[in-house]
């Protein structure tokens, strides 16, 4: 004789087409997993289409050697391409950036354009959506429409060496009134500047 005996029969197990057989708690267990596939599926839609997700693509190829030499690596900025459109042109070298400063009106939007000199850095524009890798012989693109006035720093993300976290810089957006009254001194400034130049 055994414990075995005295068991309590087996409770019997529903069954029919309404339940299949599946225990309760199984099937919410299943409804819970179905509702965060959804919940992620979503997230991700946002993200790629309501939040502007991007993903820096390989936009063309350069050699690291002649960068310095070669347009428009060898005069980095921000230039105005057409009304409210700029192109920032953004070397990476260990360790500083150039340009140091981007500056544009508010309500720019901005194509930027990262590629490296020598290592792999990183390229994050502090509260945007900007943040990319930079692999030298490769040229990153993302763009961003800058609509609130203010300073956004950009820094290195990749650990480059010794002078890795004093790689840093910052775009710095304008009022228009600011803009083109900076704008004016700076058409001054590179004339001097080219004008020492080509004295040397
Ligand atoms: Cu460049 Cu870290």
């Amino acid at each position: 004789m055994t414990d075995l005996d005295d068991r309590p029969a087996e409770p019997e197990v529903p069954s029919g087409p309404s339940s299949m057989g599946i225990d309760p708690y199984e099937k919410n267990w299943m409804r819970v997993s179905i509702l965060l596939l959804v919940v992620f599926a979503t997230a991700i839609t946002v993200a790629g289409f309501a939040a502007g997700f991007q993903l820096p693509g390989p936009e063309s190829r350069v050699d690291p050697k002649t960068l310095l030499q070669t347009e428009p690596w060898k005069s980095p900025g921000v230039y105005e391409v057409a009304d409210g459109e700029y192109e920032a042109y953004v070397v990476a070298q260990a360790w500083s950036f150039s340009p140091l400063e981007i500056v544009v009106p508010v309500g720019a939007h901005v194509t930027i354009y990262v590629t490296s000199a020598d290592l792999q850095h990183g390229f994050k524009i502090t509260d945007t959506n900007i943040n990319m890798q930079i692999v030298p012989g490769q040229v990153s693109k993302l763009e961003y429409t800058f609509d609130e006035p203010g300073e956004f720093p950009y820094l290195c993300t990749e650990y480059c060496g010794q002078g890795h976290a004093a790689m840093y810089g910052r775009v710095k957006v304008l009022s228009q009134a600011d803009y083109d009254a900076q704008h004016a001194d700076d058409a001054t400034t590179e004339t001097t500047t080219e004008t020492t130049t080509a004295g040397e």
